[in-house]
């Protein structure tokens, strides 16, 4: 459960809604095959902001080992956010009221806000459907859960998770 100064964080980071720089979005959409570009462009900017930043972290942490579908998992690892489509306000008003109803109550139902809770299994049907390799679905999947249920390798998977500042 996130702690309320992360959420304070999250919640400043998040009130600037624009993408980042062309440069940043171009050095991401370099290592996103066709399908994946496409669904870099649905996503939030704040949310590729975010990403580009655990992107740029993974590459620094794995050099030669960030290969391609590891870049791919760290850029879309939060894709399926597109489906409930909450922005910024919408998006902290979620993230707080999840914080505050527990996991379990927040993922209940059908509505925005349960989609929003389930966007790993959502995002991994996203880039499954795009073609993604599986490795970049998996990470979708299960990038919020522990470490035990991960299927990449160990070094991989934390290089991701560290990265990951939500
Ligand atoms: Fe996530
Ligand atoms: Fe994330």
């Amino acid at each position: 459960m996130p702690r309320l100064t992360h959420l304070a964080s999250r919640f400043a980071g998040s009130l600037w809604p624009g993408g980042p720089p062309a440069a940043d979005d171009a050095w991401a959409t370099r290592h996103l095959g066709r399908g994946e570009v496409l669904l870099w462009r649905r996503m939030k900017g704040f949310d590729r902001r975010h990403a580009v930043g655990v992107a740029r972290r993974v590459s620094a942490a794995l050099g030669s080992q960030a290969t391609a579908p590891v870049m791919a998992a760290a850029l879309l690892h939060d894709v399926g956010k597109v489906d409930s489509n909450f922005g910024v306000f919408g998006r902290v008003v979620a993230t707080i009221r999840a914080a505050a109803m527990g996991a379990e109550k927040a993922a209940a139902g059908s509505g925005r806000m349960a989609r929003y809770t389930h966007h790993p299994s959502i995002g991994a049907r996203l880039l499954q459907d795009a073609g993604a390799d599986p490795l970049t679905v998996a990470w979708a999947a299960q990038h919020h859960l522990p470490p035990t249920q991960w299927t990449l390798p160990e070094h991989v998977a934390a290089a991701l998770k560290d990265a990951d500042d939500d």
